[in-house]
């Protein structure tokens, strides 16, 4: 396997913390977040804090990080980091949605567009990471509309972009992570059909492999998976 060098935005907790403890070993990471410093990071990794609370200022720490560590050349960039709020009597208030959009949006758009001459650089992948929630979701409206919003990006940026860097769309179904209760939402019992990290992690990792232009992924498209004996050893990186 070819050693890359990957950026993983988020990988402080949840998804993006297993997904960088499954690459590490393979390739040379630059890890984001907003914690200030992070205990139980793979070692060997890099990291910078860059909150996207503000995306400007965010992707202007990420490209400063980039440059002062030499990646001059980025073979794929993780858009992992997100955030969202359980609305209150189906009612998001102003400030819950304008950083919902920030982070889970504004962002986005700030870091790609920092990021393309890298990937371009390294004939590399844009990887953002949506939700199925884009299509809907009662209990987190703001939350649905950034991800439903991302994928529309993700469908403009892969035509922009054709034949210099790939950009991928995924969206992870229910996982169980700490999103939830940062959210202030109880999934209840549903909480027992929900993908592990570390499984939702190796999913993201087979889709990227696959190259794929978008798939939902969820725990039980996997066990249907297996149930039909279509299951294959995961691809990796
Ligand atoms: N869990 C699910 O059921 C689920 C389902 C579909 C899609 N997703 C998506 O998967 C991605 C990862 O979610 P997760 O479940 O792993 O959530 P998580 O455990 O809460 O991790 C989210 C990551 O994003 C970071 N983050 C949050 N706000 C940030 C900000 N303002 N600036 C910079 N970083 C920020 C977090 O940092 P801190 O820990 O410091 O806040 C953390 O590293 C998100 O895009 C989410 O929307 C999750």
């Amino acid at each position: 396997v070819a050693r890359r060098r990957i950026l993983i935005t988020g990988a402080t907790d949840g998804i993006g913390l297993a997904l960088a403890r499954r690459l590490a070993d393979q390739h040379d990471l630059l890890l984001t977040g907003r914690r200030p410093m992070v205990e139980g990071l793979p070692s060997g990794v890099l990291y910078v804090r860059a909150d996207q609370a503000d995306p400007v200022a965010a992707a202007t720490i990420v490209d400063a990080a980039l440059s002062a560590s030499g990646w001059h050349a980025l073979d794929l960039a993780i858009l992992n980091a997100g955030t969202g709020f359980a609305a209150k009597d189906g009612f998001d208030d102003p400030a819950t949605i304008r950083l919902t959009l920030d982070v889970n949006l504004s962002s986005a758009v700030a870091l790609s567009s920092m990021l393309f001459a890298r990937l371009a650089a390294a004939s590399g992948g844009l990887v953002l990471i949506g939700s199925t929630a884009r299509r809907g979701s009662a209990a987190f409206p703001a939350y649905a509309a950034s991800k439903a919003a991302l994928h529309g990006f993700a469908r403009a940026l892969r035509a922009e972009w054709r034949g210099r860097v790939a950009v991928q769309m995924l969206h992870p179904g229910p996982t169980a992570t700490a999103m939830h209760a940062k959210a202030g939402f109880d999934p209840g019992r549903m909480r027992a059909v929900f993908a592990g990290d570390m499984e939702m992690a190796a999913m993201i990792e087979d889709a990227i492999a696959s190259g794929a232009a978008g798939a939902d992924l969820s725990f039980l498209r996997r066990v249907f998976a297996v149930a039909l004996r279509r299951h294959r050893p995961e691809r990796r990186l």
